[in-house]
Formats: C-alpha cells, structure tokens, sequence
C-alpha cells in the first residue's frame, strides 16, 4: 500500500506509544512509524506486553501494528523516510550545573535536533511533541539550520494534554489541540498539514492555533494551574484536619460555584507523576531568569504546598501509631501515583515508602499494575520491603494500612475479612479518601482520612 504520508516520532514513551497508535489508527493512509534509542522498548512495543499499561492501548496497538504503525530502532533510516517528525523525547528536570533541580533538561532532546539535522535529505515538519520551555523552538530552528545543508526544516508546537491512565479516551476526545507555529507563509502551510492530521477526528473547533511562544508557554501554564488546584485543596486539608471541617464537604461546597468548577478538587497525599513538578519548577526557573520573582515564588509555593501534605501524612501515622513505627509492618495499597496505570514516577508511594522505612517499619506493597516499576523505584533501600499482587495477601499481619492510589478495587474489598487478617489496633490511613470510612470505623478500625476527623476507638 502507498501511503499518503510518512510520520515518524522519535521517542516511544507514554507520549509516543499513545499518541503515535492513535494517529495510526484515525488515520490508515499516513505510515506512522515510532523510534526510540532503548531497543528493550522497541522491542516490547513490538510484543504482547507493551511497556506501558494504559486502558483501550493494547487493542489501538494490535489493530494498527504492521497495518499503517511500525516501531523501530533505526532512527536513521527513518528520519531520511519521513514527512513529519513529532519529537517526543523525555525532558526531565536537569540534576547538575545551572538550574540544576529547576531547570528542563534539555540533553535527550537537543540530540535528536542534532540527529535530525544530520540525516534529513528532504523538507520535513518537526513537532515539538515534548514540553518544553517557552523558547525552545528557537534554539531547535537554529541547531536545524546551522550547517551547509539545504533541507528546509519548519518546526512547530503540538503539546500534548493527556493525562495517564485516561490517555486514550483524551487523545481520541480531546478538550482542544494546539498547534503552535510561525505566522510566516511556510510556517502557516505547515500548521496546516498538522491541522489535516488531527481534522481526522478531532472536530474542527478543537484544533486551535497559536504563536509558537504562547504554544509552548501553554503546556507548562496548564499543568501549573493542574498542579495548583491539587495543592489549593490539599493546604485546607490541614486546616480541616484542625478544626473538624470535612475536607468532602468544603470542595463539594466550593465546586458547585460555576466559576470555579468540582473537577481536581479531590483531596489527597500530593500529586506526583512526571510532568507537573519538574513543569512547574521549569516555569519558575523561566520566571526568576526573566526577573520575576514574584510571579516565581507564587508557582513555587504550589510545590512547596505538595511536599508538606507528603510531610503531614507521614507525621500524621507516627503521631496516631503512638510515636513509633519500629517494627510495624504497613501495607501500601497502592504505589502508581493514580489509578489506571503502572507509572510510578514521582508517585507519592516512594516518598512515604522511604519515610517508613527510615522510621524502621517493614513495608509490604501491592499494587495492580505498578509492583515492577516499585521494585525498580525502591531497589537497594535498607529495610525490609515485600511486593505482594493480592490485597488480602498483603494487608494479613499488618498493623496498618495507607491507601497510596485511587485504584477502584481498593475501595470494594472485604475489610471485614482484612481487619480480621490484621494486628490490632488496626489503622487505614486513606490517602485518597476512597474508602467508606464510617463502615472501616464501624469493622474496627481506627481510621484517619485526608482533611476529615478521624474515626477512632480509643
Ligand atoms: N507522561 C505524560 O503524561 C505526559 C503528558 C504530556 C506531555 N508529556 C511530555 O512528553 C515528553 C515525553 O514524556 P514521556 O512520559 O513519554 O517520557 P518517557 O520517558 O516515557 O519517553 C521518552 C522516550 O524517549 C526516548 N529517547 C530519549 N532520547 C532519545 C533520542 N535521542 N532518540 C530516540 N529516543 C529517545 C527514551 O528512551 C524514552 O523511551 C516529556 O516532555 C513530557 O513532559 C508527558
């Protein structure tokens, strides 16, 4: 078959994979092929175990792979074969030298400028798929076209808005698609060619369009403003907590007001996951270089705001555990950073599970999807840590239990039978606040929801 086009992506990760088998599968007549350095995951992309778990993506992949999506890892081959080359590399924040602990890191990404300069033979689109820094277009066109080579490269901004766990149902229904790109004529003509990828599925009033800085910007602004409700209804969980106001109560309260809207406003142990700290901190790091430490500190303190309600939870066991988590096992329900899917970056589960253990607790973890990626996070910790797929397994013997993920099943198990299988007094620490706790309290338990009174019998 002759297709209309080819699309590459360099990069095969929770964008990549999704994104890339969506578009293959709206679109039959464009080749979509998927590259990445790590052939481990070229390799389980092209398997029955794909390297990311995400609901409705092993069926996308298995109706599109070998038909119009092919996954590879000759990036050299493929480059000088495509139209359109989406970039979706990781830009984690940078540890070392300036900014470091701020700053986006920008190594992975610059490579495959340099890359693509290297092996294009013809004109291509280059879509910055990665979140990056306002600006960063700039500097790709200028690596692009700082040598003798002729090649006409236009680079445009396509952020992407999924979130994990949901990033099928958001890619094939998104709320918008943005597409960033230069007003001049190649600029607009190019923006044009996106436009008539995404016009497939995506309902016209959709696909919007910007300047490429306020493309760019976008990304980062909308997973501040993400971010920033979680840490607004999280610092009046501890002002609940103090007053017994019921955290459930207030956000149905202030939801219901139109202009502020219900969603996000579930109270928690902090957000984690890849991308809203390290966007955040690039965003403040962009404010102080400009000289806006006002507008940075602001931001600042939605991270700051986080790492305290991981900071309170932890206090709030040991002060509830009587002072001393010596010894006592404690199972994790849960070590995803949400439900839905086996990532675990940035979850908060690895910071609370580093806490225990330096309080000397012995820790069992389950978890659905996410016992490898626990393994992997907790690797050489000094403690005692078991990983445990069945929540009864894992909870029997346990003098508590602190629910980590809003995994469905957790709120549907038989805690009669668990608090039975447990140590007494038993303790649930809900983390998430997805458990009946009336019904817990009644069992037996002593229970300590997030910005509720807690239930306890003595
Ligand atoms: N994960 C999300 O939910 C999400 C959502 C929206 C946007 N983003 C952004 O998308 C980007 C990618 O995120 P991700 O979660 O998919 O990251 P990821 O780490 O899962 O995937 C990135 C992949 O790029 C590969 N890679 C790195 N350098 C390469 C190179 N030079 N050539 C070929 N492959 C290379 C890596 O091996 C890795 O497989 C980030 O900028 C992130 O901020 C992520």
């Amino acid at each position: 078959m002759t297709f209309k086009k080819a699309i590459l992506c360099i990069g095969a990760g929770y964008v990549g994979g999704p994104t890339m088998a969506l578009i293959a599968f709206k679109c039959p007549q464009y080749k979509v092929t998927v590259v990445d350095i790590d052939p481990k995951r070229i390799a389980q992309w092209k398997s029955d175990n794909l390297p990311i778990y995400e609901p409705g993506l092993d069926e996308i992949v298995k109706a599109t792979r070998g038909r119009n999506l092919f996954f590879s890892t000759e990036i050299e081959r493929e480059i000088k074969e495509s139209d359109i080359i989406f970039v979706s590399v990781n830009t984690p924040t940078k540890m070392f030298g300036a900014g470091s602990g701020m700053a986006a890191d920008l190594q992975y990404w610059e490579k495959t400028a340099r890359q693509i300069r290297e092996y294009a033979e013809s004109k291509k689109i280059i879509v910055e798929k990665s979140t990056l820094p306002v600006k960063t277009a700039l500097a790709m066109e200028r690596i692009l076209t700082s040598t003798e080579n002729e090649v006409h490269f236009e680079v445009l901004s396509n952020p992407e808005f999924l979130a994990e766990g949901t990033a099928i149902k958001d890619l094939e229904n998104p709320d918008r698609v943005l597409i960033g790109s230069r007003e001049t004529p190649s600029g607009l003509k190019a923006r044009d060619e996106l436009i008539e990828i995404y016009a497939n599925w995506v309902p016209k009033e959709r696909i919007i369009t910007s300047n490429v800085w306020s493309s760019e910007l976008s990304k980062l602004v909308a997973n501040a403003f993400l971010a920033q409700r979680i840490s607004s209804i999280n610092s009046i969980t501890a002002l609940c907590e103090k007053t017994d106001a019921d955290i459930l109560e207030v956000a149905q309260a202030v939801g219901m007001d139109s202009r502020v809207g219900s969603k996000f406003l579930n109270a928690s142990v902090g957000f984690g996951g890849s991308c809203f700290k390290k966007d955040i901190l690039n965003l403040v790091y962009l404010c102080r270089h400009y000289g806006l430490n006002e507008v940075a500190d602001y931001w600042e303190g939605v991270v700051r705001i986080n790492n305290y309600q991981k900071d309170r939870f932890i206090l709030n066991m040991l002060s509830a555990m009587f002072n001393t988590l010596a010894g006592k096992k404690i199972c994790l329900f849960g070590f995803s950073y949400k439900a839905n899917t086996g990532d675990t970056r940035e979850s908060p589960a690895i910071f609370i599970a580093r806490k225990l253990i330096e309080e000397k607790a012995e820790l069992v973890i389950t978890d659905p999807k996410a016992l490898n990626n626990a393994m992997i996070d907790l690797n050489g910790i000094d403690g005692k840590v078991s990983y445990v797929e069945d929540p009864y397994e894992a909870s029997s013997g346990c003098d508590a239990i602190a629910v980590m993920t809003e995994w469905e099943i957790y709120a549907n198990l038989d805690f009669k039978k668990i608090y039975k299988s447990m140590a007494k007094p038993a303790f649930i620490f809900d983390g998430r606040n997805i458990l009946d706790h009336k019904r817990l309290y009644e069992i037996g338990f002593n229970v300590f929801p997030i910005g509720k009174p807690a239930l306890t019998h003595f």
